[in-house]
């Protein structure tokens, strides 16, 4: 694993941005498998800085989202779908037809289907990944087993305890969400975390220890080819990372 140590959020963002930045012009139709979360709200701020400033051109990329909630409409401020449209596609030139988040509404099968359906014939070029304080991918919540496709998962309490700062109270947080699998997650050619916040227990876990741990979803990451961390000093040398 190549693990970026960032100076600050700022710093991370654009060494992250780097990385997208490289991707997007050597292959200007490639994929992104694209994360929500406040982890990677700095890299899609820089990415669309760079597209407004200086060309950098999403007009032929596609995405492929990590995850949806079950319950919300695309149009709830809460939705990843909102997010990712206010948080990076207003403000680039990619074609929303070309991005896909899983619906969140309606028949679940029918969703998850679809869902599976774009993750089979999508080949992405590098997912974006943050992680939970309990080591999630996407919505991956620990457990004996993983799983390979995407599929509904059940939130853990802590994860609705994480999330519920972004809405009125922990009740209306959704109980489920529709995610990409480990498979899904670990097929991309290239994976970027972002690893922001309070997350010490799985950065432990992801950096100073050898063992992959389903208990610990993002442990998979060690065993892919090319995966990229970018956590910020203060966090690395809390965890013992560096000094
Ligand atoms: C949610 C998302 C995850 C994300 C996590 C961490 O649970 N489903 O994909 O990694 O939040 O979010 P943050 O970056 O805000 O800490």
């Amino acid at each position: 694993m190549n693990v970026i140590i960032a100076e600050s959020y700022e710093d991370g963002a654009r060494k992250a941005a780097d990385l997208i930045e490289k991707i997007v012009r050597e292959n200007p139709a490639c994929t992104l498998g694209l994360a929500t979360g406040s982890s990677p709200v700095g890299m899609y701020q820089e990415l669309a800085r760079r597209c407004k400033e200086e060309g950098l051109d999403f007009s032929q990329v596609h995405s492929v989202n990590l995850d949806e909630y079950v319950g919300l409409e695309g149009t709830h401020d809460q939705s990843y779908r909102y997010f990712m449209n206010t948080n990076l596609f207003d403000h680039i030139n990619i074609d929303k037809a070309n991005t896909y988040v899983a619906k969140g509404v309606g028949d679940v099968e029918a969703n998850l289907k679809e869902f599976n359906e774009v993750l089979d014939r999508t080949d992405i070029d590098i997912q974006v990944l943050g992680v939970g304080p309990d080591g999630h991918l996407g919505f991956n919540e620990p457990g004996d087993t993983l799983y390979d496709g995407a599929h509904e998962e059940t939130l853990e309490d802590s994860t609705i305890e994480a999330n519920k700062r972004f809405f009125a109270s922990k009740e209306d947080v959704p109980t489920h969400a529709l995610t990409m699998g480990m498979g899904n997650i670990m097929r991309a050619k290239r994976l970027l975390m972002i690893i922001s916040g309070n997350k010490q227990e799985a950065a432990t876990k992801l950096l100073m220890e050898d063992k992959i741990d389903p208990h610990c979803p993002c442990t998979f990451m060690r065993m892919h080819r090319d995966a990229t961390v970018v956590i910020e000093k203060k966090l690395a040398q809390e965890i013992g990372y560096i000094h």
